[in-house]
């Protein structure tokens, strides 16, 4: 927060996908505290993990995304947050997704439940798509993809109350939990991107599947989060949108 809206350095890692200064220290300074604290764990970040790094299985693995939203960070627009998994042998365990902007801490315990700033959460009850609030993210390729990324938003927007685009993937799955949003989809995601909110959305009492309605994992590039009263009818309008290729 303290640089939020300030000059800094921005680089360029693709001709949209960007890399503030912020970024890089904040990753450097939770690598420096888990390697100070439990100098026996790996952490998976984006900005300084290597791509083999994702099919290794390590016992414990912190899964971090200094800042998810960094566009929106870039310019000025308060919705971004950092998120943190622990996966042990592979289970995500606990994770923290923080947004510093509003002071929101969504965590999650498997098994245990999940909390905004300490008070449960709990998905919504939409029942039908009409009545409910949808939200999705384009990837950095977009521009290779578009017609097809656009098309699904458009099925969505002809069948629901309202899309929304906010640009930051984990406060998108933070939000499915915590009943704001009844339905989010994403392909083309890291693991950094959704570890943390699909055990946040999972504890809330919702659904998390690939964008087919497979089983969901961290490892996967695509998914469907939901209040579980929709997931059926999320599924039929993807498949349907997939099969028109
Ligand atoms: C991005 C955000 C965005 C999503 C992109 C992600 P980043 O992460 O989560 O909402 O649409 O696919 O890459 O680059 O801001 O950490
Ligand atoms: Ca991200
Ligand atoms: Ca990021």
């Amino acid at each position: 927060m303290a640089h939020f809206g300030t000059a800094m350095r921005v680089d360029k890692k693709g001709a949209i996908d960007l890399v503030t200064e912020i970024d890089l220290a904040v990753e450097r300074g939770f690598r420096a505290l888990i390697a100070e604290r439990f100098p026996d764990h790996v952490v998976l970040g984006e900005e300084f993990s290597a791509a083999g790094e994702l099919d290794a299985a390590p016992e414990y693995c912190w899964v971090f995304d200094p800042v998810d939203g960094t566009t929106n960070y870039a310019h000025g627009l308060p919705i971004f947050c950092s998120s943190l998994a622990l996966e042990i042998s592979g289970v995500p365990t606990v994770a923290a997704i923080y947004d510093p902007t509003r002071r929101e801490l969504f965590t999650a315990e498997r098994g245990q439940g999940a909390w905004l700033n300490g008070a449960p959460l709990r998905v919504s009850s939409a029942a039908t798509l009409i009545d409910s609030l949808l939200c999705t993210g384009f990837p950095y390729t977009v521009q290779q993809d578009a017609q097809s990324l656009v098309g699904l938003f458009t099925e969505f927007l002809a069948v629901s109350r309202a899309v929304r685009r906010l640009g930051s993937a984990a406060l998108d799955l933070a939000y499915v939990a915590a009943g704001r949003l009844d339905g989010f989809w994403e392909q083309s995601l890291h693991p950094w991107d959704m570890a943390a909110g699909a055990l946040i959305v999972q504890e809330a009492g919702g659904r998390v599947t690939d964008l087919r309605d497979g089983p969901y994992s961290s490892r996967g590039r695509s998914i469907l989060a939901t209040n579980g009263h929709l997931h059926e009818a999320m599924v039929s309008v993807i498949e349907a949108h997939l099969r028109k290729g």
